[in-house]
C-alpha cells in the first residue's frame, strides 16, 4: 500500500523555527513509521514562496524577490538535511511544473464554471495572507487572527465558487468523522462552515509575485490557491502524472492556525478538480515561549538547529512529540527538555540498555539467549504483548505523545522485572537459568521497544540495535512486532552511554533584549539580524518620560493606554503591553524610557504616539526607568 504524507510549505519570510521543526518531525516520524511497515511511502515538504508578504519581505531587505526566496528556500532544505529529515520531494512554489499545475488547475475549475470574474472589496492581512469581510475585524480595522493592521483592497478578481461546497462539505465531514484530527477540533470547521461561506477571491491584481491566469496575466493567484495545489503538483498534476498514483494524500499535518484553508478550501478545490479528498488533516497546537507565541520581532524564538546542536537532535525530537498531547499548545522550556532527558532517556531508557549490556558482560560472556523466557516470564510477555498490540492505533492518529507513554510502558516492564528478579542474587545462589531468563527478556523487550521507537529516533535507536545484535527494518518489524517473536539469541555490544545526564541549561535562558510586547499588535517587518552603527542608533530619540495618567484598555487582555509627559506641550498618549504585569495605580507619577521618534501606530484603534523600553525573562517583564529621577524629556543615550 502507498501512504502519502505531507507538511505544510513554509513561508520563506524568516528562517524556521521549533514550530516548523515539530510539524516537519512528527511528519518524518510518519514517514518512517509506514515504511518500517512495508508501505510504499511518499513525503513532501518544502517552501511557500509567492504573494504580498514575500514581495514585501524581500523589499525590506532590498533584495529582488526570487533571490531573497531562494536564499530562504535553501536556509529550510539545508535545515532538514542536516537533521535526517527522510522528505521525498523538496517543493518550490516558484518551481515551473508547480506553476504549470496551477495553472492546469484554475482553467479546470473555470471550465466546470467554479470561477467568476468580479469585484472585490474588503480588508485584507498581508501577514494571514487571508481576506475578512469588514464584520469581522477587532475595532473595525484589525485581523481577528493575528491583530495586525489589514489594508482595505478594492480590485477586479477572479472568484471561486465556495458556497456552492457548502453541502457537500458538510456532508463529508459527516461521513468521514477522522477527517479533521484531533476530533476536537472537528466541530469547529463544522460550526464555521454552518455559519455560511462566501465565494473566494482566488486572484489579485494590485502586485505580481505569483502565478498569474492563464488568459490575464495581470490577475495573479491567490497565494492559497497556489500553495495548496502544491500537494498534487509536487505528484505530477497538469503535468506528468508520474506519482499522482500517490494521491489520495493520507495526512497532511498543518498547524490549527492553517487548518480551515486545509479542512475548508482545498476539499473544495479538489471537489471542483474531480478528485479525491485526504484522508486526514491533522492539526496540532503553537510552541510558545514563556507562554507567548513564538515571533521574531518579539525576540523569543526558539532555533531548532541551537536546540539541537546543544542537546541532541533525536532528544529534541523525543521531547516535542512526548511532551506536547497532538493538537495541544505546549511551553517550550529547557528545564521540561532536561527533565525529559534525563528521566525518560537516560533513567528508563538508557539505563535499562547499560543493565543488559552490564549483566549479559559479567553472567553469560555477551551472549544471551531466550531460550527460557516464556517459561519464567509468560506475565511480562503477555503484557508486552497488550502494549504492541494496541500500541499503533496512536500513531495511526498521530497521537504521538499517548504512544510514547504506551512504548515506555515497555521498559517499566522491563525494570520492575530486574528489580522483582535480581538476577545478580539468582546467579549467587546458582539459578542461572532463570537469571539469564529476566536478562534475555529485558533484551528482547529493548529490541521491540528500539523497534517502535525508531520512527522518533531512527540513529539512537540503531545504535541500540547493534549493541543488541539485530538490526531494524520490514523483516525485524514483521517478526518481533507483528508475530510477536522473540530473538532466538542476542550477542551484545558495549556502546558508550547514549543519554548522558544533563544538569544545567545549555543555552542561554532568555533572549538579552525583549521589545516591550505592544510590538505583537503593530505590523512590523522583520529586520535582519544586522549590527548597526552609531549612526544609525542615533537616530532612535530615547527619552525619560513621566507617567501622568494611566488606565486599562477594555477588552484587552494586554494593553494599558497611559498619558506620559515628555516635557513637551502636551503628553503624548501611549499604549503598552504592560497590563499582565503592572497596575495603572502602580504607574502613575513613575518614570519611564520612552522612543520618542518612532512613527505614531494605530493599536485597537487607539493612536500610540512613542513605546516603553521594557526587559523580560521567564520571571515577567520590568519597565527600564531611571536609576533618579530625572527631567520629563530628558535624552538618554
Ligand atoms: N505557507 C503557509 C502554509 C501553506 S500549506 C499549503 C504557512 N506557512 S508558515 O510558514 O507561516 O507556517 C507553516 C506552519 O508552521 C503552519 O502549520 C503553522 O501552524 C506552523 N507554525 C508556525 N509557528 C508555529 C509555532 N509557534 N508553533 C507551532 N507551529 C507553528 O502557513
Amino acid at each position: 500500500m502507498s501512504y502519502y504524507v505531507t507538511t505544510p510549505i513554509y513561508y520563506v519570510n524568516g528562517e524556521a523555527h521549533i514550530g516548523h521543526a515539530y510539524t516537519t518531525f512528527i511528519a518524518d516520524t510518519m514517514a518512517r513509521y509506514q515504511r518500517l511497515k512495508g508501505e510504499d511511502v511518499f513525503f513532501l515538504t518544502g517552501t511557500d514562496e509567492h504573494g504580498q508578504k514575500i514581495e514585501e519581505s524581500a523589499k525590506a531587505c532590498s533584495k529582488p524577490t526570487k533571490e531573497f526566496a531562494d536564499e530562504i528556500s535553501a536556509s529550510f532544505r539545508s535545515l532538514w538535511d542536516d537533521f535526517g529529515i527522510s522528505y521525498d520531494k523538496f517543493i518550490r512554489t516558484t518551481d515551473d511544473e508547480h506553476i504549470r499545475g496551477v495553472q492546469h488547475a484554475f482553467v479546470k475549475m473555470r471550465d466546470r464554471g467554479d470561477i467568476y470574474k468580479g469585484n472585490y472589496e474588503g480588508h485584507y492581512c498581508v501577514s494571514c495572507e487571508t481576506f475578512f469581510p469588514q464584520t469581522q475585524l477587532v475595532d473595525g480595522e484589525f485581523c481577528p487572527d493575528c491583530g495586525r493592521s489589514t489594508s482595505v483592497v478594492k480590485e477586479e478578481s477572479y472568484f471561486f465558487k465556495l458556497s456552492a461546497y457548502q453541502q457537500k462539505l458538510l456532508d463529508y465531514y459527516e461521513a468521514n468523522p477522522d477527517f479533521i484530527l484531533p476530533r476536537s477540533r472537528r466541530n469547529e470547521v463544522i460550526n464555521f462552515v454552518k455559519s455560511g461561506l462566501f465565494d473566494l477571491s482566488i486572484t489579485r491584481t494590485s502586485f505580481s509575485w505569483g502565478v498569474s491566469t492563464p488568459d490575464e496575466s495581470r490577475h495573479v493567484m491567490y497565494v492559497w490557491l497556489d500553495a495548496l495545489l502544491n500537494y498534487i503538483t509536487a505528484l505530477g498534476y497538469g503535468g506528468d502524472e508520474k506519482e499522482m498514483r500517490y494521491w489520495r494524500a493520507d495526512t497532511h499535518l498543518v498547524g490549527k492556525d492553517i487548518l480551515r484553508f486545509h479542512a475548508i478550501y482545498w476539499p473544495a478545490f479538489l471537489m471542483s478538480l474531480d478528485l479525491p479528498l485526504p484522508r486526514h488533516i491533522a492539526a496540532h497546537g503553537w510552541w510558545t515561549r514563556d507562554g507567548e507565541k513564538m515571533s521574531k520581532s518579539k525576540g523569543n524564538v526558539v532555533l531548532p538547529r541551537e536546540v539541537a546542536d546543544a542537546y541532541g537532535l533525536e532528544n529534541l525530537r523525543y521531547f516535542m512529540m512526548r511532551e506536547v498531547p497532538f493538537g495541544q499548545d505546549g511551553d517550550f522550556s529547557q528545564r521540561a527538555l532536561i527533565d525529559r532527558i534525563n528521566g525518560d532517556l537516560s533513567n528508563d531508557l538508557g539505563n535499562l540498555l547499560n543493565r543488559i549490556i552490564g549483566m549479559s558482560a559479567k553472567y553469560s560472556d555477551s551472549l544471551i539467549d531466550s531460550r527460557a523466557v516464556s517459561q519464567f516470564h509468560s506475565s511480562e510477555l503477555e503484557q508486552m504483548g497488550q502494549i504492541t498490540q494496541h500500541i499503533e492505533k496512536f500513531l495511526d492518529e498521530i497521537q504521538t505523545h499517548r504512544y510514547l507513554e504506551e512504548l515506555w510502558k515497555l521498559f517499566a516492564i522491563g525494570n520492575r522485572a530486574i528489580e522483582v528478579h535480581a538476577p545478580w542474587v539468582k546467579m549467587k545462589e546458582g539459578r542461572d537459568e532463570e537469571a539469564l531468563a529476566t536478562v534475555a527478556l529485558v533484551a528482547n523487550i529493548l529490541a521491540r521497544a528500539s523497534i517502535l521507537l525508531h520512527p522518533f529516533m531512527p540513529d539512537i535507536t540503531t545504535t541500540i540495535a547493534d549493541a543488541l545484535g539485530f538490526k531494524i527494518n520490514t523483516a525485524s518489524y514483521n517478526a518481533y512486532l507483528k508475530d510477536e517473536k522473540l530473538l532466538d539469541t542476542f550477542t551484545i555490544k558495549r556502546v558508550p552511554p547514549l543519554f548522558p545526564r544533563i544538569d544545567e541549561p545549555l543555552l542561554e535562558q532568555a533572549p538579552k533584549i525583549s521589545h516591550p510586547p505592544v510590538k505583537e499588535e503593530i505590523s512590523v517587518e522583520e529586520e535582519p539580524d544586522n549590527l548597526i552603527g552609531i549612526d544609525q542608533f542615533l537616530t532612535v530619540a530615547l527619552k525619560i518620560g513621566t507617567i501622568i495618567e494611566a488606565e486599562e484598555v477594555a477588552k484587552s487582555k494586554k494593553l494599558l493606554k497611559l498619558q506620559v509627559d515628555l516635557g513637551e506641550s502636551k503628553p503624548r498618549q501611549i499604549v503598552a503591553g504592560i497590563k499582565e504585569y503592572y497596575s495603572p495605580s502602580s504607574l502613575i507619577d513613575t518614570q519611564v524610557c520612552v522612543v520618542a521618534n518612532l512613527k505614531p501606530a494605530k493599536l485597537m484603534g487607539m493612536i500610540s504616539e512613542g513605546m516603553l523600553l521594557a526587559a523580560k525573562d521567564q520571571n515577567g517583564l520590568s519597565l527600564m526607568r531611571p536609576e533618579q529621577q530625572r527631567e520629563a524629556g530628558s535624552s538618554v543615550g
